[in-house]
């Protein structure tokens, strides 16, 4: 009886939630970073630490041993100074250096060439999965459309600085993780 009476009241509020849900329903890749950001199964984690590996020319994120301020790609060398922890901070990622505890940020503003550097303060950054290669990993300043670049079209010389820069297809924007 009950059910009878409301249900075409039920009937265009799914009908309501059915549109609306129609409207806002994600991208593919919104859908991927949604997932990711969950953390449950993913490769990468809360408190995790890893290596991160440049696809195009396989060297990794480095921290300057000569300044503890410069990041470029260098070759893998084992060395602290090219861990990263990865931390969920809520609504972002953090990159924390296991070497001297600073965070992966930018100076200014987010974008083409804008040098990656630390900071004590975390910089959030989003990590999605590259939508052509799904191993392997974007990480874009949050809400833009700028994200981790390995300079020269990934040059594999180490001290090759890695820069924001507007996403494009090209493989040196794209990195592979790998835990520690
Ligand atoms: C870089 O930081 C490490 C760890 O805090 C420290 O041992 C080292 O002396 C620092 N190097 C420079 C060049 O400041
Ligand atoms: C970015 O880094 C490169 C190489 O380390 C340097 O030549 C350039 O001047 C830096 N750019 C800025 C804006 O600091
Ligand atoms: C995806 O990238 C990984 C490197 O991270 C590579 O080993 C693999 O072959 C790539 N897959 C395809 C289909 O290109
Ligand atoms: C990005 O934008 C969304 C929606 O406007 C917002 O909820 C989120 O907090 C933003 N992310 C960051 C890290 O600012
Ligand atoms: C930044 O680089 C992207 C990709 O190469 C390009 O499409 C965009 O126009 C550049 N933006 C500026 C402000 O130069």
């Amino acid at each position: 009886m009950l059910l009878t009476k409301f249900a075409p009241q039920l009937f265009s509020l799914l009908a309501f939630a059915a549109c609306t849900l129609a409207v806002v329903l994600p991208s593919r890749s919104e859908l991927d970073a949604r997932v990711y950001h969950r953390a449950t199964s993913e490769l990468v984690q809360s408190g995790s630490v890893f290596t991160i590996h440049n696809v195009k020319s396989g060297t990794v994120v480095d921290l300057s041993a000569g300044d503890n301020k410069t990041i470029t790609g260098w070759a893998l060398n084992g060395g602290k100074n090219q861990q990263w922890e990865t931390i969920w901070s809520g609504n972002s990622w953090n990159f924390k250096s296991v070497e001297t505890g600073l965070y992966l940020g930018f100076t200014g503003t987010a974008g083409n060439a804008t040098n990656l550097t630390v900071a004590s303060t975390p910089t959030g950054w989003d990590i999605w999965h590259d939508t052509v290669n799904e191993t392997n990993y974007r990480i874009f300043a949050p809400n833009t459309t700028v994200n981790w670049d390995l300079w020269d079209y990934g040059n594999a010389v180490s001290g090759d600085p890695i820069t924001l820069w507007g996403a494009w297809s090209g493989i040196h924007q794209t990195w592979r993780f790998v835990q520690v």
